[in-house]
């Protein structure tokens, strides 16, 4: 497992039952076997505070060191009032700083996203991808993966059961692996 592509996925939301999180659980499952996805739960990080970004809480820096140690990132992401949840906001702000120490830098992501609405999530997503260049991140451009009507795609257990998003998961979890491979060559 050692030498396994490390994928370090969250969701913007801490909801027990969200279908952002039953996103990052179908990805889970559909890694290849030389891939492994864990997943970072937001829950707990603190507010944003300035006067403590040279100290952070444990829960920021366990955050922050996870994410050096990825490969890549996934992220899947509610839309909240048309924009990102303050949740995910809040963590981009932790992780960010202080400046010189902004974990996200260099970083593939991938992003993904569900929504009970029929634009599963978009305007969110060109918001993140936003904040993303300011990070210095890498965010794969395809494919775009936003689920629209989340509650008939995802049953009571959690399980993702639409064969079509479950087949655009795997394609984006797939994409993101040469897209990181791709950017370690240049
Ligand atoms: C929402 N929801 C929502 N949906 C959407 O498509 N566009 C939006 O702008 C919003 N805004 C919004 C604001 C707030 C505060 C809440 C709580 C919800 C509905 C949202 O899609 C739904 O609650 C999802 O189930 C949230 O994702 P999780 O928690 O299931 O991952």
């Amino acid at each position: 497992m050692a030498n396994n592509f490390c994928i370090l996925g969250f969701a913007g939301s801490l909801r027990k039952r969200s279908y952002n999180k039953a996103l990052l659980n179908a990805a889970r499952e559909l890694l290849s076997k030389d891939a492994e996805l864990e997943i970072f739960d937001l829950g707990g990080i603190p507010l944003f505070n300035a006067d403590q970004e040279q100290q952070p809480p444990a829960k920021v820096q366990e955050f922050k060191t996870k994410i050096k140690a990825a490969d890549a990132l996934v992220i899947a992401s509610p839309e909240y009032n048309y924009s990102i949840p303050g949740v995910l906001k809040n963590a981009l702000d932790w992780g960010s700083r202080p400046h010189v120490d902004n974990c996200f830098d260099d970083k593939p992501v991938a992003i993904m996203g569900a929504s009970i609405g029929m634009l599963g999530t978009a305007r969110a997503q060109y918001h993140l991808r936003q904040s993303c260049v300011y990070l210095n991140m890498h965010p794969l451009n395809r494919p775009e993966v936003m689920v629209p009507f989340a509650q008939d795609k995802i049953d009571k257990s959690g399980k993702l059961t639409d064969e079509q998003t479950r087949a655009k998961i795997k394609d984006l979890i797939e994409s993101l692996v040469v897209w990181t491979h791709r950017l370690k060559k240049t």
